[in-house]
């Protein structure tokens, strides 16, 4: 579960500081698929990046699994999004002169696992996503969907029980951002904590319920009846 107690994020400036998050207080079920909805501005970026740990709230509690965040370090952030958070963002973020199962071998590597397993389940990562036949492609030599799914299956191969996915579909035709939608969701079915910011009224049938934001504060959640695995309501 993700708690957040009264989360307020301020950017600081010598003029203008910005106060993107105030008074966020929220629950966020273990196994749950939720959007993060909202005007451009409203925060939704600033708390999928604290969630993740990218950046720091100014005031307030978050509690990941019961544990209080607080007196993380950089290195145990680092750790837990080696473990047991995946982060997908609108633009792939992949490393352009790796390819796409050395991209997804990457974070494996970077955590210690010896080199022929990482490689082993990255194979595993990326053919679950579809792209077993796109192992050698680097990102130029890819769609923007197969970018995506090689984000996604980056994210996946830390086996994270959180993921969060910020505007992933932003960048993608409807139907592509159809396909990464039910990849994501089948995630959420597998009991991962899902955490998507999104425009795209298409990801709403998805979800369990949607937060929508407004100037920083949380407007109202709308709960949702979740578009189940053979494509009905549950
Ligand atoms: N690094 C930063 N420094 C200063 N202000 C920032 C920074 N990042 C975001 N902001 C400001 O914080 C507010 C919230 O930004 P955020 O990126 O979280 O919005 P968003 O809901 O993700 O918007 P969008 O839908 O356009 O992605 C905005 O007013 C933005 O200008
Ligand atoms: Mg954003």
């Amino acid at each position: 579960m993700i708690e957040l107690n009264e989360i307020d994020k301020t950017y600081p400036h010598p003029v203008h500081p910005v106060a993107a998050l105030k008074g966020i207080t929220l629950r966020i079920e273990k196994g749950s698929f939720s959007l993060l909805m909202g005007p451009s501005g409203c925060g939704k970026s600033t708390l999928l990046n604290l969630i993740g740990g990218l950046d720091q709230p100014t005031s307030g509690d978050l509690l990941l699994g019961g544990r209080p965040t607080r007196d993380f370090s950089d290195a145990d952030w680092t750790r837990l999004r080696q473990t047991e958070i995946g982060m997908i963002f609108q633009f792939f973020n992949l490393l352009p002169m790796l390819n796409a199962l050395e991209n997804v071998a990457l974070p494996l590597l970077l955590r210690g696992d010896r080199p022929e397993e990482a490689k082993a389940r990255a194979r595993t990562a990326l053919v679950s996503v579809g792209l077993g036949g796109r192992l050698d492609h680097r990102p130029s030599a890819l769609s923007g969907g197969e970018m995506q799914r090689v984000a996604i299956a980056r994210a996946d191969v830390v086996s994270p029980q959180i993921l969060l996915a910020d505007e992933p579909t932003g960048n993608l035709d409807s139907e592509n951002g159809e396909e990464i939608l039910k990849l994501l969701s089948s995630r959420a079915r597998a009991g991962v904590t899902l955490l998507l910011a999104t425009h795209s009224p298409q990801a709403v049938p998805y979800a369990d319920q949607v937060i929508h934001l407004k100037d920083g504060r949380v407007d109202r959640i709308d709960r949702i009846d979740r578009i189940d695995r053979t494509g009905g309501k549950r």
